[in-house]
């Protein structure tokens, strides 16, 4: 059994998906201040299994013990917390007090069951502004927002606790940019309000709940002066999750750390695409154009972000496999059946 914390959101429906597929039994664990029960009734219809979700909030340790118990959980994958950087930048406390304090409670409830296995939702941001490019997991450590500083905090965390007991298998994943829906279009990314991020916002405009894109800034030192970015499908970040816990499982089987501490991977492609080649390929998707003005560069944007991706091939054996017509086609799928994500 996995518990799956945040399980309702974009990342954990999919990956709920893919571990259900691969015969896990799953228990969610979410407050569904991001998502909504609907999706879970997706991934039960996708499937055609069966998951257990629990209402509550992980900076709860006692809900978090008894979600613990009464699943028998022996592994956690932890999606939960709040992931706005323009919000965390006006409400730091947010996201100190949801990520930092609700890892914490989450670790503190591990130890008093005695579940070891933790699969961490770190991202690309803790390492700041790219000194060399691609970026590899031993590049320096230097997030720019309090969004970035609380994945920050919770790798050192993890780091410091798997330090002082042995016997915990960690896993952080360093997730570049992650797009695109599960083919059945059933599941998706269904933001709230205006999406912060570029392909949901570009969905919306095909869609035609939004009138144009905004490209922030052309004047980047990029091949057509847009931003690039590592674009991640969401399917194989979910399958990146599932390499990750087979790992985790095989060392607490044979009782070794084989990672010098916590396992530390990422999860992008290794690929750039400016913001200019995502909107060519949504266009090819769904088939009409995309209309789009040239605005003033986003404060705090960085001009190019790509991983390597090589560690997570040698450490879990795990690669992206979906090109960007694939995470586009499957975003429109998505996106033009449920125009207003689930509350259509
Ligand atoms: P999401 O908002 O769709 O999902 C997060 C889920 O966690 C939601 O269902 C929400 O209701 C739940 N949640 C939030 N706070 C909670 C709490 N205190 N207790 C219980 N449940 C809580 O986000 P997502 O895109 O699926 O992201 C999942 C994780 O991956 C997050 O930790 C995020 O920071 C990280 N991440 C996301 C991206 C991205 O671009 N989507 C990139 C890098 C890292
Ligand atoms: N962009 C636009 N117009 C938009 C939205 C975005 O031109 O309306 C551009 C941005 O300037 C950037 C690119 O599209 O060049 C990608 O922007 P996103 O907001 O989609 O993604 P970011 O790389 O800025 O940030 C994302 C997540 C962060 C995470 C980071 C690294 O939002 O949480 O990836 O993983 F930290």
């Amino acid at each position: 059994m996995i518990l799956v914390t945040g399980g309702a959101g974009y990342i954990g429906t999919h990956t709920c998906v893919e571990l259900l597929n691969a015969g896990y039994a799953v228990t969610v664990f979410d407050n569904f201040c991001n998502s909504n029960p609907e999706s879970l009734k997706r991934v039960e219809r996708i499937t055609g299994k069966k998951l257990q979700w629990i209402r509550g909030d992980c900076r709860n340790r006692d809900e978090l013990i008894a979600a613990l118990k009464q699943s028998g959980a022996s592994a956690v994958i932890h999606f939960a917390g709040l992931k706005a950087v323009g919000e965390s930048v006006e409400h730091p406390l947010w996201y100190y007090d949801n990520n930092v304090i609700g890892t914490l409670r989450l670790l503190e409830a591990m130890q008093e069951c005695g579940v070891r296995i933790l699969v961490f939702s770190s991202s690309a941001t803790v390492y700041g502004d790219p000194h060399r490019l691609p970026l590899a997991e031993d590049h320096p450590l230097s997030p720019t927002s309090p969004y970035g500083r609380s994945k920050l905090m919770i790798e050192e965390i993890l780091r410091d606790v798997q330090h002082s007991d042995q016997s915990f298998q960690m896993g952080i994943l360093r997730y570049f940019n992650p797009v695109g829906a599960h083919p059945s279009g059933l599941i998706g990314e269904d933001p709230q309000g205006i999406p912060n991020n570029l392909m949901p916002f570009v969905a919306q405009v095909a869609v035609g709940r939004r009138e144009a894109l905004n490209v922030w800034g052309n004047d980047y030192p990029t091949p057509d002066g847009t931003g690039v970015r590592d674009y991640i499908h969401v399917v194989d970040l979910a399958l990146g999750h599932l390499k990750a816990l087979e790992a985790l499982q095989a060392a607490q089987r044979a009782q070794t750390s084989p990672f010098s501490g916590c396992l530390t991977v990422n999860l992008g492609t290794g690929r750039g695409y400016s913001v200019l080649d995502v909107v060519n390929a949504y266009e090819q998707a769904c088939g009409r154009p995309i209309p789009y003005q040239v605005a003033p560069r986003r404060p705090g944007d960085i001009a190019c972000f790509y991983a390597d991706p090589q560690q997570a091939k040698t450490l879990i054996g795990w690669q992206a496999n979906l090109d960007l017509n694939a995470m586009c086609a499957s975003s429109w799928h998505w996106q033009s059946t449920n125009p207003n994500g689930y509350h259509t």
